[in-house]
């Protein structure tokens, strides 16, 4: 592993929490929790983890973290990506969590929020890692579904700084969350979508436009459109890429036709992101290295994503001057 991308100060600004529960702990959660899964060990799990594209990586992402049931045990996932996190000199994390597909499942909205948000407390008077907490809406639910976990989350609004829009992307465009994204506006949220994964580059018009995100998740699909691309690079519209999410789940076929070079040479605001590392086989570290091995760029471009990463972030100017 090159010296230079361990000791870089890195800032996450695209992660799934649930998508950082590794085997072992879905296991032990399995085992405190009485449930049986549908892999005999974790090999077994594991071994399944080869995707096609993204609805085959959500049918495992959303089975494996049905073991989670306490707050205790949200506390615990949220724990491990972060001392993981730190340990790869990761200084600041924005993190997703998807409150609908645990509400889904008869755990309340307040025992999942405490859980995660008590893990971030710790890693902030631990290391003084800092974090914001992102809820994001399951695209293939309707809208009213939002809008109601929108209105589940009122009590815990201190705790939660946006709102963002993730799972199954084709045929759930960003017009479909026109409302439930203006309300939040209202509250006071920031706005980021997922758009431009699977999705054609018009979901990223889309979600700037109708859903007036700030920030975009993924959006490589901006690649394809060169005028989106130069009104990208003229607004400094963030993208939170992950370069081994779009090889695991084919949006790329390999690390070397990734479009994050070109995007980057093109002047736009790219950053690198680990997405669902324990099924995308990296942490941030590993995303890096994909790109120093896999398009052969340079320490001052690894360095340049490092900072757009800290313009892009929610922190204050203070915070951000600290980082530097
Ligand atoms: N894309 C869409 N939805 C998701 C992802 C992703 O990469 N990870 C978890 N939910
Ligand atoms: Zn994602």
């Amino acid at each position: 592993m090159s010296a230079f991308i361990e000791q870089l100060p890195k800032v996450e600004l695209h992660l799934h929490i649930e998508g950082s529960l590794e085997p072992e702990l879905v296991f032990a959660l399995a085992r405190r929790n009485g449930i049986t899964l549908d892999y005999a060990n974790e090999a077994a799990l594991k071994a399944a983890y080869e995707f096609d594209d993204l609805q085959s990586f959500l049918n495992i992402y959303y089975a494996g973290m049905s073991v989670l049931q306490t707050e205790q045990d949200f506390f615990d996932m949220t724990h491990a990506y972060l001392q993981r996190a730190h340990s790869e000199h990761v200084r600041h994390t924005e993190i997703f969590f998807d409150p609908q597909a645990h509400t889904g499942r008869g755990v309340p909205f307040s025992v999942v929020v405490t859980g995660i948000h008590r893990a971030l407390e710790q890693a902030r008077y631990d290391w003084g890692m800092s974090s914001r907490l992102i809820m994001s809406f399951l695209r293939d639910l309707p809208e009213a579904s939002a809008i109601d976990t929108l209105r589940q989350a009122e009590p815990f609004h201190g705790w939660l700084t946006g709102v963002g829009l993730d799972s199954a992307e084709t045929g759930n465009p960003p017009d479909k969350f026109r409302r439930v994204y203006a309300m939040a506006r209202d509250q006071g949220y920031r706005l980021v979508a997922h758009a431009g994964e699977e999705g054609p580059p018009q979901y990223i018009r889309d979600a700037l436009e109708l859903l007036r995100v700030e920030r975009i998740d993924h959006g490589v699909a901006a690649i394809k459109d060169p005028a989106l691309m130069a009104e990208l690079a003229e607004n400094r519209i963030p993208l939170t890429v992950c370069p081994l999410s779009n090889l695991k789940l084919k949006v790329v076929n390999t690390m070397a036709e990734h479009p994050m070079g070109e995007l980057l040479q093109a002047g736009l605001c790219v950053t690198v992101n680990s997405d669902d590392p324990a099924y995308f086989g990296g942490y941030m570290n590993a995303n890096y290295r994909a790109l120093q091995q896999g398009l052969g760029m340079s320490n001052s471009e690894l360095l340049q994503l490092a900072l757009n990463s800290v313009e892009a972030s929610w922190l204050s100017p203070e915070e951000k001057a600290l980082l530097n």
